[in-house]
C-alpha cells in the first residue's frame, strides 16, 4: 500500500484533516503519531475528536499520560513523552473497542504489531507539515 501524503498549511487543515479520518480509521484501530514537539499530533487528534462530537479542550496529555474520551467509538490519546514504555497504562484493556492515539510511538513496541497500526508520521515542511498516512495492513481481529 502507497502510503498518503498530505500537505498540511496551517493548524485548522491539520484539524480538518483529522476530523477526515472519523471516515476511515473507527473502533478497535490504533494509531501510531510520529513527529517532533509542536509537530501538530494533538492538534490531528483534536480534529477527529471535534468531528465525533466532543467539545472540551483536547491537550497533550502530558501530565496524565492517558486520556479517555466517551465519544462514539471512544478514544483514547496517550502520550508517551515522559515514560520509557507504554507498559503499565494498561492500553491493551481498550484496544478493541476504543480508537487509540499514541504520541510518541515509539515507546509503544510491543503494544500490537506493527503493521497492524495505522502509522501517521507528521515532517516540518517548508510551509507548514507535510503528513504521511499508513493505513494499518491487517484489521486487529482477523
Ligand atoms: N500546519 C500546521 N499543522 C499543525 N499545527 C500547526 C501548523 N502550523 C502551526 N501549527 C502549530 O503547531 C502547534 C502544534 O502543536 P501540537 O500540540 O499539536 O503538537 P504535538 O505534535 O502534539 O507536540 P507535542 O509532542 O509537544 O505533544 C500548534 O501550536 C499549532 O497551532
Ligand atoms: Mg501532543
Amino acid at each position: 500500500v502507497d502510503p498518503e501524503r498530505v500537505r498540511i498549511k496551517t493548524e485548522t487543515e491539520m484539524r480538518a484533516f483529522g476530523a477526515s479520518l472519523v471516515h476511515t480509521i473507527a473502533a478497535g484501530d490504533t494509531v501510531f503519531l510520529y513527529g517532533e514537539l509542536g509537530a501538530g499530533k494533538t492538534t490531528l487528534v483534536r480534529g477527529y475528536l471535534e468531528a465525533l462530537g466532543h467539545r472540551g479542550p483536547v491537550r497533550s496529555p502530558t501530565f496524565n499520560l492517558v486520556q479517555i474520551f466517551p465519544t462514539e467509538p471512544p478514544v483514547v490519546h496517550v502520550d508517551l513523552y515522559r515514560v520509557k514504555s507504554h507498559e503499565g497504562l494498561g492500553l491493551e484493556d481498550n484496544l478493541d473497542d476504543h480508537v487509540t492515539f499514541v504520541e510518541w510511538a515509539d515507546r509503544a513496541a510491543g503494544l500490537i504489531e506493527q503493521d497492524q497500526a495505522w502509522i501517521i508520521k507528521i515532517e516540518f515542511a517548508a510551509e507548514g507539515r507535510v503528513v504521511i498516512v499508513v493505513p494499518a495492513h491487517a484489521a486487529p481481529h482477523s
